[in-house]
């Protein structure tokens, strides 16, 4: 669809919307829009989201932030949607359609991927999103973890720094389904990482960073279950008693068992949803690694 046919206001009852770009209001208006819906963004966490993505919010007459919409471009042919947010007043009036039609065709490209609340999921059918899976949120008071058996002789889990975002884009590439550089650099400006390495090779990575009511452990990306608990083990020993949220899309096994066992229950699903297949997280064949754990349900 072409930017011009798009329609540049919105009539919700009795009064006009118009769009504008998500970086030019105040964080703080956003922070309201996303409480008013029960969302735990802190400021800092919009900023984080301001830093990589791009979107709109829709404003009423008098310069409300009513409605917000974003996309994260992942490289060169992929992207993720996230922060669809109405306020509860006007919701049901079109405003989450007008901006995700807008930020569609303003992305351009047919892989993306997003995470659906149950309320957006019929928004996003609509939209030619097709449900991938499901995604566990995970929090709840950091329960100490039980130690882990000793490192496997050749292998040393080590704190990342700068030096190991190449090794780390390229374990997380296929798990994620795109070369996420510029966002896996913000990432390393505000989280504390581990890397599980074997010689010089990368086996899996995490991390750890502020969010909403205390701390997210995510990504985490690994080849296998054990070697996913243990790059997630210490920032769960770092964080014991403190509030503690990790996203994944296992329910079953040896790494669910250890979020669990951390105290960490189902607090809501979201469903994982793509655009095409090709779009979809990696299903670890030929011995990839897998996302264990999302950075967020927007940036995935
Ligand atoms: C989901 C949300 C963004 C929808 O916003 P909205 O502005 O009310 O949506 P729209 O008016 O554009 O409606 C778009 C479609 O969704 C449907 N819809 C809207 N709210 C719905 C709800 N609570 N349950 C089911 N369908 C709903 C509409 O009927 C419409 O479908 P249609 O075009 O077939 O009639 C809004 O409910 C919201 O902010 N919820 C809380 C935050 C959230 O879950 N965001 C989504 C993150 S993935």
């Amino acid at each position: 669809m072409m930017d011009s046919e798009l329609p540049r206001t919105l009539n919700v009852e009795n009064f006009e919307m118009r769009i504008a770009d998500v970086a030019n209001v105040e964080i703080s208006q956003l922070q309201a829009l996303s409480i008013s819906v029960g969302w735990p963004h802190r400021a800092a966490d919009w900023q984080h989201l301001l830093d990589i993505g791009k979107g709109y919010v829709a404003l009423d007459e008098i310069g409300r932030v009513g409605a917000s919409a974003m996309w994260f471009p992942h490289g060169e042919d992929f992207a993720t949607f996230g922060m669809l947010v109405t306020s509860p007043r006007l919701q049901a009036n079109g405003a989450a359609k007008w901006l995700m039609t807008r930020i569609m065709a303003d992305c351009g490209h047919d892989r993306t991927r997003l995470n659906s609340t149950r309320e957006a999921r019929r928004l996003y059918m609509s939209l030619g999103f097709i449900p991938k899976g499901t995604v566990y949120q995970c929090q709840g008071t950091a329960l100490a973890p039980a130690p882990l058996a000793p490192i496997e002789a050749g292998l040393a889990l080590r704190r990342l720094d700068r030096a190991d975002l190449d090794a780390v884009i390229d374990l997380d590439a296929p798990a994620f389904g795109s070369a996420r550089r510029q966002h896996l650099l913000r990432l390393f400006d505000s989280s504390i990482g581990y890397g599980l390495y074997e010689g010089q090779r990368l086996r899996a990575y995490s991390m750890r960073r502020r969010f909403g009511r205390g701390h997210v452990v995510g990504p985490v990306v690994a080849t296998c279950d054990a070697d996913a608990v243990r790059v997630a083990h210490p920032h769960v020993v770092a964080h014991a008693g403190g509030f503690l949220r990790i996203d994944t899309h296992f329910d079953t096994g040896a790494f669910a068992r250890f979020v669990q066992q951390c105290g960490l229950t189902v607090h809501n699903t979201v469903k994982t949803m793509v655009t095409q297949e090709a779009a979809s997280y990696g299903t670890g064949q030929n011995g990839a690694a897998v996302v264990y754990a999302l950075a967020s349900h927007s940036l995935g």
